[in-house]
């Protein structure tokens, strides 16, 4: 390179600086001429090719214009790092990050309302499966095999022997073949039947059965009163709790439990069809045949058992009228539960 030619790269190179406007820009301008295999150092190792009478002047304009190029390199570093901000930097306008908090299903709310509830009075949770056997789900609890809620039309059956529990008593049946009375629990989860949905039924709705069985003296009054406690603690002090004859397969006397409609505080409204009552529980006196289909010898135990469905409590306590909004999932709705 003549000294000529090398002033014309020193004029290149300077430029280059100058017309980067960012810092990648720069950093390939100083790689490009002082980087280690850059133009200025491989020019350097070149010297030695450069003419006798050249090489000193040549030599002290390499030296200049590594300074003055790493000079200007350093001073437009400077100017490219800093962009300067064209307007406010926190714009207050933009919309801000922000996320929901899930809430807890309703029907969980009741459920773990109603553990801590039965809790108090000493009982636990125990759990089973839904998919059931003929025998836990019907069998044991003393309903006879040409009972209609067996029919294939009522029950989803896998095939002649297991079933969708389409109740949670079944669960009953489980914990007093496994254990030795007392037993006290309570046992909610989820039930199946083929009922087509509409505002009130769901084919797959929740129960919590319980069950309290001691060898000591237990009676309908135990059970009375305990469900009158549990009305109290979940729909408040105002609430009425009634006592009806009925008929289940499992209990002897059976009753079907109301409180009184907390929407119309028993006056009579829609939600209550003008009765003032709600229908929220089957209860009675364990029956003798379900103690010796589970190994218990009727003759030493006393017991009640009751069960409850979860969306129907769920529904009064917080006035739901439908109770396809449990099931829906819509955020509007579930929100409001928080
Ligand atoms: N299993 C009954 C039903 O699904 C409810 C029931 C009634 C449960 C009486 C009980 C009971 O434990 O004693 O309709």
């Amino acid at each position: 390179m003549t000294l000529a030619e090398l002033e014309q790269s020193y004029g290149e190179s300077m430029a280059a600086v100058r017309d980067a406007t960012d810092a990648t820009a720069l950093d390939q301008v100083r790689v490009r001429y002082v980087g280690r295999n850059g133009l200025i150092p491989a020019l350097v190792k070149q010297m030695k090719d450069v003419p006798a009478a050249d090489r000193p002047a040549f030599g002290k304009r390499l030296q200049t214009w590594r300074a003055e190029l790493e000079e200007l390199l350093e001073a437009r570093k400077g100017e490219v790092a800093a962009p300067v901000a064209s307007g406010p930097v926190f714009d207050a306008t933009l919309p801000g990050q922000w996320s929901v908090p899930g809430v807890e299903h309703p029907v969980t709310q009741v459920i773990a309302e109603v553990a801590r509830i039965f809790g108090k009075l000493g009982f636990t949770v125990a759990d089973g499966p839904d998919v059931e056997t003929r025998f836990n789900n019907f069998t044991a609890l003393n309903t006879a095999a040409h009972h209609p809620s067996m029919d294939a039309a009522d029950t989803f059956w896998f095939d002649d022997d297991l079933l969708l529990r389409t109740q949670t008593s079944p669960v009953q049946v489980r914990v007093m073949t496994a254990h030795k009375p007392p037993v006290r629990i309570i046992t909610p989860g989820r039930c199946y039947r083929r009922d087509t949905t509409d505002a009130t039924h769901s084919a797959n709705f929740h129960q919590t059965e319980g069950l309290y069985v001691d060898t000591r003296p237990v009676s309908l009054a135990d059970l009375k009163s305990t469900l009158a406690y549990f009305a109290r603690e979940m729909m408040g002090s105002k609430v009425g709790v009634r006592f009806r004859p009925h008929f289940f397969p499992f209990t002897e006397p059976s009753v079907e439990v109301d409180f009184s409609c907390h929407i119309c505080g028993g006056s009579g409204c829609r939600v209550c069809k003008q009765s003032g009552w709600i229908e929220i529980a089957g209860a009675g006196m364990v029956d003798p045949r379900v103690y010796r289909f589970v190994g218990y010898d009727p003759e030493e135990v006393y017991g009640y058992a009751f069960g409850m469905g979860v969306e129907r409590i769920a529904m009064i306590k917080y006035g739901i009228k439908d109770i396809r909004h449990l099931y829906e999932n819509d955020v509007r709705f579930l929100s409001q539960f928080g």
